[in-house]
């Protein structure tokens, strides 16, 4: 099977690794500036299609919803740091009633328009901007070029990768605590109804493994090997999340990031329409997520883990291009 070897031994050994009870940690990292701004806005075209009406004057269908996740759905939160990855002027945001406001797209993101569809009156602020009871709702801690490495996305400059974006929820429950009162069973009852969202691991491979100028993994890992590497990470990561109290949880495969134009224009030499060593690589990753998200289900109490296969549709995307006006 294509599964990676470590994470087989975290879903047939579960001694192997405690998931209520991962340790958790958050690194600095270094802020060097390099050359290429990741963009996959064109991800969010398929997703404008979506004509829904925001939704007035009625209860959303969860009460919060968190995200965690890169420049797909980042809504803000790299405006004030030093980085490349920074999407806060035109022409961002073109199709944007706001105009730019730090979102990688011409228009909304996925998880704006998920947002929409569960009812909520406002978009999920990020949590650069997020202050007092509007955290009830929820927030975006997104950084666009984060990883599940840290390193990853360093080429850029500074972000947050996901250690610190788990750490920053981690801030945000504190804060929730207060405004419980400290009452921790009814927190923890509001949180089991919230959603999370997390989209990571593009970066680690565009602005990681497959930037060997920069980084070291490709010489030190196979790709079967830095897949196995990464499951651990966001496994570790994934289960802090869950006792941190997220119970609803939707996890975003890799989508089929050989294809994007930014690939492309690095690697493409033999008219081919995508880099098929990229997609290869990636799916050893989004299989092993997958079988990660199934044990979840297994060994958490509580717990709801879904697994979107935002590969598929992206390929689809590829296929169908026509068919979606590009
Ligand atoms: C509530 O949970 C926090 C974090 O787990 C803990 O530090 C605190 O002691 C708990 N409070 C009560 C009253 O159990
Ligand atoms: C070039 O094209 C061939 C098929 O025509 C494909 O197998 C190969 O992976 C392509 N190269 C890259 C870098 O994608």
């Amino acid at each position: 099977s294509g599964l990676p070897s470590a994470i087989l031994n975290i879903i047939t050994d579960s001694s192997d690794l405690d998931v209520a009870n991962p340790t958790s940690f958050m690194n600095d990292i270094g802020v060097v500036m390099g050359k290429f701004l990741l963009m996959l806005a064109f991800l969010s075209f398929f997703l404008l299609t979506t004509t829904k009406a925001w939704s007035q004057q009625q209860e959303p269908q969860v009460p919060c919803l968190f995200i965690f996740g890169d420049s797909l759905v980042d809504n803000g939160n790299n405006n004030g740091i030093l980085t490349l990855a920074r999407a806060n002027y035109m022409p961002y945001g073109l199709d944007f009633p706001q105009g730019a406001t730090g979102r990688f797209t011409n228009g909304r993101t996925f998880v704006d328009i998920l947002a929409q569809l569960l009812g909520f009156p406002n978009y999920i602020p990020p949590y650069a901007r997020v202050r007092g009871r509007a955290l009830l709702r929820g927030a975006n801690y997104a950084s666009g070029a984060a990883g599940i490495r840290d390193e990853t996305g360093n080429n850029l400059g500074d972000h947050m990768p996901m250690n610190q974006q788990v750490g920053n929820f981690g801030r945000s429950v504190e804060e929730l605590r207060r405004l419980f009162r400290g009452d921790n069973s009814t927190l923890n009852a509001y949180l089991s109804k919230c959603i999370l969202y997390s989209g990571l691991g593009s970066n680690d491979y565009l602005n990681n493994y497959f930037m060997t100028d920069y980084y070291s993994t490709h010489s030190q890992y196979t790709p079967q090997e830095y897949a196995s590497a990464l499951l651990q990470d966001y496994c570790q990561q994934l289960s802090e999340l869950y006792k941190l109290g997220g119970r609803k949880v939707i996890v975003t495969a890799i989508g089929q990031i050989g294809c994007i134009p930014y690939q492309l224009a690095r690697y493409d030499g033999n008219g081919s329409r995508c880099n098929e060593e990229i997609n290869d690589a990636i799916q050893l990753f989004n299989s092993g997520l997958k079988r990660l998200v199934i044990h979840f289900n297994k060994v958490l109490p509580g717990a709801k883990f879904v697994f979107l296969d935002s590969f598929e549709s992206s390929k689809d995307l590829v296929l169908n291009a026509k068919t979606y006006g590009m």
